[in-house]
C-alpha cells in the first residue's frame, strides 16, 4: 500500500437516512462524503433553492489511507442506520486531470470543434476552448450537441427566401445572439467564435454566470460576451432585439418562457429550443406556432431540438 493511498467505505441508503449516514462517516474521520444516485432516478434541474435527493442513494466516505480497513469497518458495523458497508482501497492519481481520460476534442457540424485546453485543435476548426467545471455544458451531453450544430449551420451560407433580408446571407455573422440557460457559456462562445458580433449569455444560477465569464476570457472573447441574471437581461438589451437566440434548458421552463423568447427575438430572427425529451415535443410545438414557425424537429438519443424562425410581430 503507498501512503498515499486512500480507503472508501460506501453503503446504499434511503434519502430519509442519508442525515445519519453521512453523520456517522464523518464522525469516523471521514475526510469527505459523497452522495451519488443508487437506483437511476434522475433530478433534473430543481428550483432555485431546492435540494431534492434521490430516491435511493448510495453514501461514500473517504478515509486516509494509512486507517486500519477492519478497524473502520467495526466503527461502522451495527451504528444508524444499520446497512452494509463497503471498504475499498483508492489509488492516489492526479485527480484534477482524470477527467481528460474521457474527454477528448469534439467536433459538431462542418465547422466547430470544442477542445480542451492543452488539446491539440482538429486542423481547419473554429475552436471553443473549455474544460470541465461545476456548470453544464462541455459538448458532451445530447442537448448541447444539438445547438452545436444548430449554430454551426447558422454560420454557413444560406440561399436566400423571400423573407430574408439581402445582407443576412450567413445568420450569424454579426448577429446578437442571446444564450438563455448558458451554464459554462458554451452555446455563446460558439456564436462568437462562429461570427456573431456580441453575445448575452443567461443564466439564473450565479455559479454559471461565473463559469461563463471565466470561459468567455479564455476564449478571448470577453470583450463581446456579457454574462447576465434573468432580471438584468432588459437592461442590458436596452431596447434591441436578438437575432439569434438558443436555449438548452428543460420543456417545462422552455414553455413558459416562449412568450418573453418572443418578445427578446427580431422578426424573422432565428431560435433553437433544447433540453426537451422525446414525447414531450409536441405540446411545445404547439406552444411555439403563434410567435414562431418551426422546421423539422432533430432528435439525439432521447433528445429533441426544435429551431425555427421569429413570425412578423404585429
Ligand atoms: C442544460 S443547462 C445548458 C447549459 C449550456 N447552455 C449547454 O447547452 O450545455 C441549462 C442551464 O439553464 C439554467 N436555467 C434553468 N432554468 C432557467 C431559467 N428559467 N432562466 C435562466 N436559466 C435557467 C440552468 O441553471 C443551467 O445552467
Amino acid at each position: 500500500m503507498s501512503p498515499a493511498d486512500w480507503l472508501e467505505a460506501s453503503t446504499t441508503v434511503a434519502s430519509s437516512e442519508a442525515d445519519l449516514a453521512e453523520a456517522l462517516l464523518l464522525e469516523a474521520g471521514a475526510l469527505s462524503v459523497t452522495l451519488q444516485d443508487a437506483a437511476d432516478a434522475p433530478v433534473l434541474e430543481p428550483a432555485p433553492g431546492e435540494m431534492p435527493l434521490w430516491p435511493r442513494l448510495q453514501i461514500t466516505g473517504l478515509f486516509e489511507g494509512g486507517r486500519d480497513p477492519l478497524r473502520l469497518l467495526a466503527t461502522l458495523h451495527g451504528r444508524p442506520p444499520v446497512a452494509q458497508w463497503r471498504i475499498a482501497r483508492l489509488e492516489d492519481r492526479a485527480w484534477e486531470r482524470e477527467w481528460l481520460r474521457d474527454f477528448r476534442p469534439l467536433c459538431f457540424g462542418t465547422r466547430l470543434a470544442v477542445v480542451p485546453t492543452g488539446m491539440t485543435a482538429p486542423a481547419g476548426r473554429t475552436v471553443v476552448r473549455l474544460d470541465p467545471g461545476l456548470a453544464f455544458g462541455t459538448g458532451t451531453h445530447p442537448t448541447t450537441g444539438l445547438c452545436l450544430e444548430w449554430l454551426d449551420g447558422l454560420a454557413a451560407p444560406q440561399r436566400e427566401g423571400p423573407s430574408e433580408p439581402r445582407d443576412q446571407a450567413t445568420p450569424l455573422e454579426g448577429a446578437l445572439v442571446i444564450d438563455y440557460g448558458c451554464g459554462s457559456g458554451i452555446l455563446a462562445i460558439a456564436a462568437l467564435q462562429l461570427g456573431a458580433a456580441e453575445a448575452i449569455a443567461v443564466d439564473l444560477d450565479p455559479q454559471a454566470l461565473l463559469a461563463t465569464r471565466a470561459n468567455a476570457t479564455l476564449n478571448g472573447v470577453a470583450d463581446k460576451l456579457h454574462a447576465c441574471a434573468p432580471q438584468d437581461l432588459a437592461e442590458l438589451l436596452a431596447g434591441r432585439r436578438a437575432r439569434v437566440l438558443v436555449a438548452n434548458i428543460l420543456a417545462g421552463p422552455l414553455q413558459q418562457l416562449l412568450p418573453c423568447f418572443a418578445d427578446l427575438l427580431a422578426d424573422h430572427g432565428r431560435i433553437a429550443l433544447s433540453g426537451i425529451l422525446v414525447g414531450q415535443e409536441s405540446v411545445l410545438e404547439a406552444a411555439a406556432q403563434e410567435a414562431f414557425q418551426l422546421e423539422p424537429a432533430a432528435v439525439r438519443e432521447d433528445w429533441v431540438r426544435l429551431s425555427g424562425r421569429r413570425k412578423t410581430s404585429s
